[in-house]
C-alpha cells in the first residue's frame, strides 16, 4: 500500500489590538497596514491532514460535517503551495474540530488556517520555521499569520511576500490580559472579511487610517511593553473606531453594529472612567464586543457583561500560545469524525 502521509496541529484564534483591514495584494494577502494581536487561549482549532493516494478530490470536514467544494477555495491555496513544495500531489482529507462559533466575526479562520498550514506541512515532512509558517498561513486568511507565533504578536506590513510575517512581541505570560467576548448575535455575517478587505479602498478615509498606522503600532507596542493599561485602552479603542469608520464609509457601507453593541461600548468606557476598572473594547467585522481587561478584573467584567440585556453569552480567554504540532495518535477523534481508519495514524 502507498504511504499515507498525516499531520495534526492546533492553533488559537487571536484578537487584534491594532487591526488589519485592506490588502495591497489580495492573492497573497499582503496587508495595507501592520497589526498587533494576542492569541486567545480558550478558542482553539485542531486539524488533521491526511494525504491519500487513493483520494480523487480534497475533502474538508469541520466539526463532523462534510463541507461543500465551494468552501474549499481558501484551503486550496495552502494545499497547493504545500504539494508544490514537497513534490507530492495526492489529494487530502482535512478534518478539523473547533470550539469557535464560525462566521460571527470571531476570526475562526485565523485559527483554522494556522492549524492547517502546520498540519499540512508536517504531513509532507516539510519543516518550515515560524516565519515561513506564518507566511503560509497568511495565504489562507491574513489574520492567520498572527495565530502562528505565541502570545502578543505583531504582523509586519513588509514590502513583499518574504518579509510579510508575524512574530512574538511578548510571550503569553508577559502581561495577564483577558478578552471577555460579549456575544450579541450569532447570525452569520452578511459580508465576509474577505469581501470587506476589497471594499476598504473604496472608503475616502482608508488612506488616512493606513498612513497613521505606524504611530498606533508604536503606541500599542509601548503600552504593552510598559503594561500601561490606560495607554493601551486609548489606542485600542481609537483603532477600532478607525476600522469601523472605514467600514461605514466604504461603498457599499459595512455597518456591523447592533444597538446593544453601542450600549456595551458606552458602558465599558464608563466602567473605566468612573469606576477605574482596567477595561477597554475592540470590535472586528461583526457586532460582538471584545472587552479586554486585566486578570484581576475578569470575574467582575464577565458578570457585569452578562447582566446587560441583549448579551447572549460571554466567552472569556487569557492570552494563548502559538500553533503547535500534535502527535497524530492524539488526533484519533478527528480521524473518526472524518470517517478515515484510525490505523492510518
Ligand atoms: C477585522 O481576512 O483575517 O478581524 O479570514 O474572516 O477571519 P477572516 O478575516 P481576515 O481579516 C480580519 C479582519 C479583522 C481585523 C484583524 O483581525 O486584524
Amino acid at each position: 500500500m502507498a504511504r499515507i502521509l498525516a499531520g495534526c496541529a492546533e492553533a488559537h484564534a487571536n484578537i487584534a489590538l491594532i487591526k488589519y483591514w485592506g490588502n495591497r495584494d489580495h492573492r497573497l494577502n499582503l496587508p495595507a497596514n501592520g497589526s498587533i494581536s494576542f492569541n486567545l487561549d480558550a478558542l482553539l482549532t485542531r486539524t488533521l491532514v491526511v494525504f491519500d493516494p487513493k483520494l480523487t478530490e480534497d475533502r474538508l470536514v469541520i466539526n463532523g460535517q462534510e463541507r461543500r467544494r465551494e468552501e474549499h477555495r481558501r484551503m486550496q491555496r495552502i494545499l497547493a503551495w504545500v504539494r508544490e513544495k514537497a513534490g507530492v500531489y495526492h489529494y487530502a482529507h482535512v478534518i478539523s474540530a473547533t470550539n469557535i462559533p464560525m462566521a460571527v466575526g470571531l476570526a475562526s479562520s485565523a485559527a483554522a488556517f494556522a492549524a492547517l498550514a502546520l498540519a499540512a506541512t508536517k504531513a509532507l515532512g516539510l519543516h518550515l520555521d515560524e516565519r515561513d509558517l506564518s507566511r503560509l498561513a497568511r495565504r489562507g486568511s491574513g489574520s492567520a499569520a498572527r495565530s502562528v507565533p505565541e502570545g502578543f504578536v505583531e504582523w509586519r506590513v513588509g514590502t513583499r511576500d518574504e518579509d510579510c510575517y508575524a512574530f512574538t512581541l511578548f510571550p503569553a505570560d508577559y502581561w495577564e490580559l483577558w478578552d471577555c467576548i460579549a456575544l450579541v448575535s450569532t447570525r452569520p455575517k452578511p459580508i465576509s472579511s474577505m469581501e470587506g478587505h476589497r471594499l476598504a479602498e473604496t472608503s475616502p478615509i482608508q488612506w488616512a487610517r493606513v498612513a497613521d498606522t505606524p504611530r498606533r503600532l508604536e503606541v500599542c507596542r509601548n503600552a504593552l511593553r510598559n503594561r500601561d493599561f490606560n495607554a493601551l485602552a486609548d489606542i485600542v479603542e481609537q483603532d477600532a473606531h478607525l476600522l469601523h469608520a472605514v467600514m461605514q464609509t466604504s461603498t457599499p457601507p459595512l455597518f456591523y453594529w447592533e444597538p446593544v453593541t453601542v450600549e456595551i461600548m458606552h458602558t465599558v468606557r464608563q466602567w473605566r472612567k468612573e469606576k477605574g476598572w482596567n477595561v477597554c473594547y475592540t470590535l472586528d467585522a461583526g457586532p460582538n464586543v471584545h472587552v479586554i481587561c486585566t486578570g484581576d478584573m475578569v470575574a467582575r467584567v464577565q458578570e457585569a457583561l452578562e447582566a446587560i440585556p441583549g448579551v447572549q453569552q460571554v466567552l472569556v480567554s487569557r492570552v494563548g500560545k502559538g500553533a503547535r504540532v500534535l502527535p497524530t495518535h492524539l488526533c484519533m477523534d478527528l480521524a473518526q469524525q472524518g470517517r478515515i481508519p484510525t490505523h492510518w495514524l
